[in-house]
Order: C-alpha cells, then sequence, then structure tokens
C-alpha cells in the first residue's frame, strides 16, 4: 500500500525528515562552531534512540519516506548502528541516508552497506591536508579519505559536501571538481550560511552559487547542465567525460524553497519546519508528556506542518532573535 501524501499549507509534500542524534561533534569546522566555549546538551535533554524510533515510526504512517540521520556528527553517539539498522526496518521508510564527517566512519562502511544505505554525504571541505586542518581545527583528513575510497569500494553511492569559504578553500573548487574525472561521486559546492554559532557572516556573501558556477565555467568551460533530481537542493552539473558530477547548493541565496518537502529533529527533539526557524514545536517534551498515544504527538505535528513558512527568508523574520546564532552542530544542517 502506498503512504499518505503529507502536504503543508503551501501545497509542497512533505516526505523528508533529518533526524539530529547528538550535537557532539569530534572535528571544529570553523563555519560550524567556535574553537572553545561549547556547552554541550546533558544526555537527558537529548532524545532517547527508543523516543526516535517512535517518532519516525509516526512520521513514516503519517507519509515521511526518507530520513538522513545527521548531527552533530552521528558516530560519535554510542551505538549508533543498531539504531540504523531499526530505523532502516521502519514500516514505509524506503530511503536511509547519512551525512557524516568520515573521521570515525571507515569501520562501519562494511556495516552500512549491509544494512542498504541509500548514500552517505561526506563533509570534506579540502583536499589539501594543511588546508583542511585549518578548516576543521583537527588533522584527520586521511581518515576521511579512508571513509571515502571504503564508501566507494563498497559502491555506496556517495556525496562530498564542500561549504565555500572566502579566504579557506576557494582554491579548492578546481580541485574537488577535477576528483570527479575519475571517481564517480558527487561533489557538491555549498553557499556558507550563518549558522556558525556566533551569527558572524559577511554582510554579503561573495562566494554565492554563481561566483561558484563562473569557477567552474572557466577552468571548465564543456562543463553542462544535468537533470536534476525532484526536490534536489542542488544544481547540477557534469564535465564530459568524467565519471562523477557536480552539483551547487544556493543554501543562503535559498532559490529552492518553492519545492521544500523536508523537516528537521534537533538533537534536543525541538522540530523546525524550516532550516531557517527557531524550533517551532518541542517534540521531545510532548513524546515524554503522553508516553503511550501517539495521538497528541501527531496533531501537533500537523498543526506546524500546516503553518511552515514559505521560505527561509519567512523563516528568519518570524524568528524572535533577529539573528541565526545556532551552531549548525545542533540542526544536523
Ligand atoms: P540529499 O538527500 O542528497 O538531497 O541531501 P541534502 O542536500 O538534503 O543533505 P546534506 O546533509 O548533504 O546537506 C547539504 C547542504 O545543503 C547542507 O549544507 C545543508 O545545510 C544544505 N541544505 C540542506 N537542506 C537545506 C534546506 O532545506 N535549506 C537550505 N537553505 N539549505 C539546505
Ligand atoms: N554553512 C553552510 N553549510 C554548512 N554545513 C555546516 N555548517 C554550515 C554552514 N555554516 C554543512 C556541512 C555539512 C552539512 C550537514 O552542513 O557541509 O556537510
Ligand atoms: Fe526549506 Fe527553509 Fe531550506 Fe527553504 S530555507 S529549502 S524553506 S528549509
Amino acid at each position: 500500500m502506498s503512504p499518505p501524501v503529507l502536504y503543508d499549507n503551501h501545497h509542497r509534500p512533505i516526505t523528508y525528515v533529518r533526524l539530529a542524534v547528538t550535537d557532539r561533534c569530534n572535528l571544529r569546522c570553523f563555519y560550524c562552531m567556535p574553537e572553545e566555549g561549547i556547552s554541550y546538551l546533558p544526555k537527558n535533554q537529548l532524545l532517547t534512540y527508543e523516543e526516535m524510533l517512535r517518532l519516525v515510526t509516526l512520521l513514516a504512517r503519517m507519509g515521511i519516506t526518507k530520513v538522513r540521520i545527521t548531527g552533530g556528527e552521528p558516530f560519535v553517539r554510542r551505538d549508533l548502528m543498531p539504531f540504523l539498522e531499526r530505523i532502516a526496518k521502519i514500516t514505509g521508510i524506503q530511503t536511509l541516508t547519512l551525512t557524516t564527517n568520515g573521521v570515525l566512519t571507515a569501520p562501519y562502511v562494511p556495516q552500512l552497506a549491509q544494512i542498504g544505505i541509500h548514500s552517505v554525504n561526506l563533509s570534506i571541505d579540502s583536499l589539501d591536508r594543511q588546508r583542511f586542518a585549518c578548516i576543521t581545527r583537527r588533522d584527520e583528513l586521511p581518515r576521511v579519505m579512508q571513509t571515502l575510497y571504503s564508501l566507494l569500494q563498497h559502491n555506496i553511492p556517495t556525496k562530498l559536501n564542500v561549504v565555500v569559504m572566502e579566504g579557506k578553500n576557494t582554491d579548492d573548487i578546481v580541485p574537488m571538481a577535477a576528483f570527479t574525472r575519475e571517481h564517480p561521486v558527487e561533489v557538491r559546492f555549498i553557499e556558507e550560511m550563518p549558522f556558525n554559532g556566533t551569527g558572524a557572516l559577511a554582510p554579503t556573501l561573495t562566494w554565492n552559487y554563481r561566483k561558484i558556477l563562473a569557477t567552474l565555467q572557466a577552468a571548465y568551460p564543456d562543463i553542462e547542465k544535468m537533470p536534476d533530481e525532484p526536490f534536489s537542493t542542488a544544481v547540477n552539473y557534469r564535465i564530459p567525460g568524467f565519471k562523477g558530477s557536480i552539483g551547487i547548493i544556493a543554501a543562503f541565496s535559498r532559490t529552492f524553497c518553492g519545492t521544500c518537502n523536508r523537516i528537521r529533529i534537533t538533537a534536543k527533539g525541538m522540530l523546525k519546519t524550516c532550516l531557517y526557524d527557531q524550533g517551532v514545536l518541542n517534540i521531545r517534551d510532548l513524546l515524554r508528556a503522553c508516553p503511550h498515544d501517539d495521538a497528541p504527538v501527531e496533531r501537533a505535528l500537523r498543526q506546524a506542518f500546516g503553518q511552515r513558512p514559505k521560505d527561509g527568508f519567512e523563516a528568519e523574520r518570524h524568528r524572535n532573535t533577529s539573528a541565526t546564532t545556532e551552531s549548525m552542530s545542533t540542526i544536523g544542517g
């Protein structure tokens, strides 16, 4: 039986949940977190695995078909693999995906293949060890590359997330694109957003999608547009003869809100119906208040889905606090 389709108030289908399983991370990417002074959530404030399974089961009944596990870094949370195995078995969940920084992931790749993970998105902002260490404040590129090669060996579709940052890795755009010559990966260049724990960002974004595309076109004049998947955040390109492809994600310019099919659950169980909102429903407390009855949770979720902002700009205007100062580690990207 096909699942019911869940619509929001703008008649966009909601089919995709991004679930942050932890706010902790073993890197300190400067676009995501400050180097010091981060306070992590105490354990009792995090959703438990049982609560997450209950929530995803309910969401699947309502029409969600795709789950992406995010963090922080998901593998920093203990016993992630058995949890993933259980999520993969939930009726109605057709696609299970994961976003990881790859530092601890390599040993789990065979198991990920075994449970039928659909794809893995790996954050890797530079292929140059020194620049990687400078951006992430940790010298972990070799372990990340091990994960990458293991994913390829196991034929797991892999996307590489590259946040493009003025003065940090713009020299990596062309080498990253060149990496798709021999490797069947999708390299995605992402506009930097202000979710770095301080809200500080240059007043205008220098490296927007237009400039990223112009840089690629200058190096590869024959780069060509590819069709995009439905609901894709990335606009996709390929260079003729190359094994992989290239995407550009206008995360700050927000060009794709009209087809947004995703909701987010933060590590402490807040529902975000837009990346740029400040959290619209405390699901954790609701789940804990009605341990044996999903009906009130479902009602509250439906109400929130019926009040979604039409785009990330409207979501930003509705915030009580004017600036987006959260760290992406609490949201999951
Ligand atoms: P796919 O399932 O492969 O489409 O992945 P994804 O692009 O949804 O996931 P990923 O975790 O790899 O996100 C890539 C980048 O796109 C991250 O920087 C996200 O923050 C950004 N991004 C993802 N979803 C949204 C969104 O809804 N709005 C905005 N503005 N940016 C987003
Ligand atoms: N701006 C844009 N993308 C970000 N990510 C994390 N922080 C930011 C930011 N400030 C991306 C990383 C990661 C994904 C989940 O979110 O590339 O792969
Ligand atoms: Fe969806 Fe908000 Fe992202 Fe737009 S900015 S695509 S509405 S989450």
